[in-house]
């Protein structure tokens, strides 16, 4: 049993016993729910309640009030495309375990078919591959050790085959899987469980475009937006599927605010990529600017803004880079009559 959940019991039990002495969250084995909020925050911008649910969910299971026979929490992030999402649990394991990768991702998109739930637990008794115990899952990242949880990342839910959501509906009501070898099974009790999914994403678009020329107060709007995305998920999953999630969590699309922000971020990232190899790049504010209006669009978020820098900003710099005829390389990017410049 792993080590993680055996300690958030033995907390419970030592808390129950001194019961006018609450054990906070920062008491348990030194975790600081405000650090990781701020850390989450630093990386995932203009999604502030997503960051708090989240952290919410992680200081619930280090309190150790959670089920100890279900996975330490279940949570669905839904919205569009580019928001930070994956980039959040990315987050959560580079906090939590030893870096960004250090997770189980499986991509739901690649398990559209039926026979694809086999996949996760593996070849049954008699069929080639049943002595290996093969599964998508990755054991260590999934049970975790001693004071690490695991990690597993479900990407992009609703694309899976409706088979494979009920053989994860056993892991969230039970916390394991049994192998279908039958000899051996993965515990996810000591785990954190995302779940992602770009449902009702269109919907909101569509209204978004629709509604563009009517203007509207921005709470009201981003109440209907997560009316509209609840919705879809109630609507998509079974509710004895939905009833097993702990907590489902909305992100916003990105405003100009928000994309604002996350360009100064991309950017940079750049520069500081850049400083490692020993080039100075200035950028002026313009191009701050430029990419926003070239690469921005409610619809894809971040990954538009990306784009954009990558071609008009990146591209040219790594050329200038290149065929620079002296060291240390010195470079300036502004926009001049509308084109971006790296001179
Ligand atoms: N809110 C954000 N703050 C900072 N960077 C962001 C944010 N959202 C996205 N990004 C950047 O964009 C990249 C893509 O984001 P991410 O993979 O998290 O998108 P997603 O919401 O999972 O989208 P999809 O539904 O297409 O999978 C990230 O690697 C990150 O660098
Ligand atoms: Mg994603």
């Amino acid at each position: 049993m792993p080590f993680l959940t055996d300690m958030y019991h033995e907390q419970n039990r030592n808390s129950a016993r001194v019961a006018d002495e609450p054990a906070t969250a920062e008491t348990v084995d030194g975790f600081d729910p405000e650090a990781l909020s701020r850390r989450l925050n630093a990386a995932i911008l203009g999604q502030a309640h997503a960051v708090d649910a989240v952290v919410r969910a992680v200081s619930i299971a280090h309190v150790g009030v959670a089920d100890p026979g279900r996975p330490l929490s279940s949570v669905l992030l839904v919205g569009p495309t580019g928001v930070g999402k994956t980039e959040l649990v990315r987050q959560v394991a580079a906090a939590l375990r030893t870096g960004p990768d250090d997770l189980c991702r499986i991509d739901m998109s690649a398990l559209a078919q039926e026979h694809y739930a086999a996949s996760l637990s593996g070849a049954p008794p008699g069929y080639a591959g049943s002595k290996e115990s093969f599964t998508l899952f990755d054991r260590a990242k999934i049970e975790g050790g001693p004071y690490m949880p695991g990690i597993v990342l479900f990407d992009e839910v609703e694309k899976a085959d409706a088979s494979v959501l009920r053989a994860l509906l056993h892991v969230l009501d039970t916390g394991e899987l049994r192998l279908a070898n039958g000899q051996q099974k993965i515990s996810f009790r000591n785990s954190y469980i995302f779940l992602t999914s770009n449902l009702g994403s269109l919907e909101v678009a569509a209204r978004q475009r629709a509604r563009r020329k009517r203007w509207q107060w921005p709470a009201r709007r981003a109440a209907s937006h997560q009316s509209v995305v609840r919705g879809a998920v109630e609507e998509f999953f079974d509710p004895e599927f939905f009833n097993r999630i702990d907590e489902t969590v909305v992100f916003d699309a990105f405003d100009d605010t928000t994309a604002e922000r996350v360009t100064r971020k991309e950017i940079g990232d750049l520069v500081r990529r850049l400083k490692a190899r020993d080039v100075a790049l200035e950028v002026d504010d313009s191009v701050v600017d430029f990419v926003q209006r070239r690469g921005f669009d409610p619809v894809y978020g971040a990954r538009g803004l990306r784009r954009t820098i990558r071609t008009e900003l990146t591209e040219p710099v790594a050329w200038a880079v290149l065929t620079a005829s002296r060291k240390p390389v010195a470079l300036k990017a502004q926009v001049r009559d509308g084109e971006l410049t790296v001179t």
